[in-house]
């Protein structure tokens, strides 16, 4: 029987720690689909359609990535879509906590499926969404974090609603 994995996350942004973990997932397993939750939170800086359309455009020449997205109880999503396998990334022990309290909750929820932990090379180890986002928000540079469109598409988004907007300028 094909393996088949589920990536979940926010994915926003996409990182370039998110497609290190994806491609590592590609190689291992059969197929692999990157699961973006719906409503993480409340007001993501990218939409729905948005992420789905950049993660697809990245992993456009790689047909074992999947790209999709769920709402709800994750374990119920894994066995809707027949998969054996949660992928999730660890950068550090500060990860560690919550993805090892998740890991077995979902165990428990769901003894069938397995939760993998995967690094990402060294240089990816400190970025996440949050940290991108906030970096970029006040001016700095990116280059090299993130796939080329989400640096784009950043500017276009900074462009659009300036930092401050709203504030008296200097
Ligand atoms: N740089 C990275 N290296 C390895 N794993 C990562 C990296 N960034 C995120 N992950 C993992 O990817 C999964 C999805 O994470 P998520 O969508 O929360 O991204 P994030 O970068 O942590 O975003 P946020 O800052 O909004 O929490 C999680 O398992 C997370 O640990
Ligand atoms: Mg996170």
């Amino acid at each position: 029987m094909p393996t088949l994995a589920v990536y979940p996350g926010s994915f926003d942004p996409l990182t370039n720690g998110h497609v290190d973990i994806i491609s590592r997932g590609a190689r291992l397993f059969d197929r692999i689909i990157v699961a973006i939750l719906v409503n993480a939170e409340k007001a993501p800086l990218f939409s729905m359609e948005e992420r789905v359309e950049i993660t697809r455009a990245v992993f456009r020449d790689q047909p074992n990535v999947e790209v999709d997205t769920f709402d709800g109880l994750l374990v119920d999503y894994v066995a809707r879509r027949r998969a054996q396998v949660i992928v999730r990334g660890l950068r550090a022990v500060s990860d560690f906590e919550f993805e090892f309290q998740m890991a077995l909750m979902n165990q428990r929820l769901d003894p069938t499926i397995e939760t993998i932990f995967m690094m990402p090379a060294e240089q990816y180890t400190y970025i996440s969404s949050r940290l991108i986002k906030e970096v970029f928000a006040l001016g700095g540079r990116v280059h090299g974090l993130v796939p080329d469109m989400v640096e784009t598409r950043l500017r276009e988004k900074l462009a659009a609603q300036p930092i401050g907007a709203g504030k008296k300028s200097r």
